[in-house]
């Protein structure tokens, strides 16, 4: 068997029982394996200080090195204030800097948006689609995926158990693991 592209997923929320936390892992679970999915919470990524960017923390550098030893980058997010969380953006400010040298760049990108309401986070999605451009890879466009009403797709121990819901993720994941192998060639 070749070796499986590793995909950093960077968890939109902190919430301890956050639904895109679970929905990162489950399609950690489900993936091919072509994919091994790394799921990244940002708990521990201090906030992004442009007078930091001489001396960066370690935590900074930690996030950044696990990107650039990454072949893909998966977006799993709620949506706050119709766009993405602020722990969110500031990951996304911290893995593109130093000018130039962005550490998302060349990374086949993914985004999952999602809500317990009925749109899915897609402001959220829409949000990533206008800033990723100019320091990601290239953003795989079909399917789209904006994920509605997962307040109730869960048990209490975190596990999937909404069946349309196993459906959508895996077809998204396995499209995904597609788009990661024609852009890694
Ligand atoms: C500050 C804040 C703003 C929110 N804004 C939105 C929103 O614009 N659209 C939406 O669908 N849900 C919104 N919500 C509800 C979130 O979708 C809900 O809290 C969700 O559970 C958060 O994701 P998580 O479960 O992964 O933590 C908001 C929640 C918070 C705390």
């Amino acid at each position: 068997m070749t070796t499986p592209h590793n995909v950093v997923v960077i968890v939109g929320s902190l919430r301890k029982e956050s639904f895109t936390l679970k929905i990162a892992n489950a399609l950690a679970k489900m993936a091919p394996d072509t994919l091994k999915l790394n799921v990244v919470t940002l708990h521990d990524l201090s906030f992004f200080n442009q007078d930091l960017e001489a001396t960066p923390p370690a935590d900074w550098l930690a996030f950044r090195e696990k990107l650039q030893k990454s072949n893909a980058v998966l977006f799993v997010t709620p949506e706050y204030n119709r766009s993405i969380p602020g722990v969110l953006k500031n990951a996304i400010d911290v893995g593109s800097r130093p000018y130039g040298k962005s550490s998302f760049n060349g990374k086949p990108t993914g985004i999952v948006s999602n809500s317990p309401g009925p749109l899915g986070g897609v402001n959220a999605a829409k949000h990533l689609q206008n800033i990723l451009p100019g320091i990601s890879g290239q953003i795989m466009q079909q399917p789209e995926i904006y994920l509605t009403s997962v307040g109730d797709a869960f048990d209490d121990k975190g596990a999937l158990v909404k069946e349309p819901l196993q459906k959508t993720l895996k077809q998204y994941v396995d499209a995904f693991a597609a788009f990661v192998e024609k852009q890694n060639k």
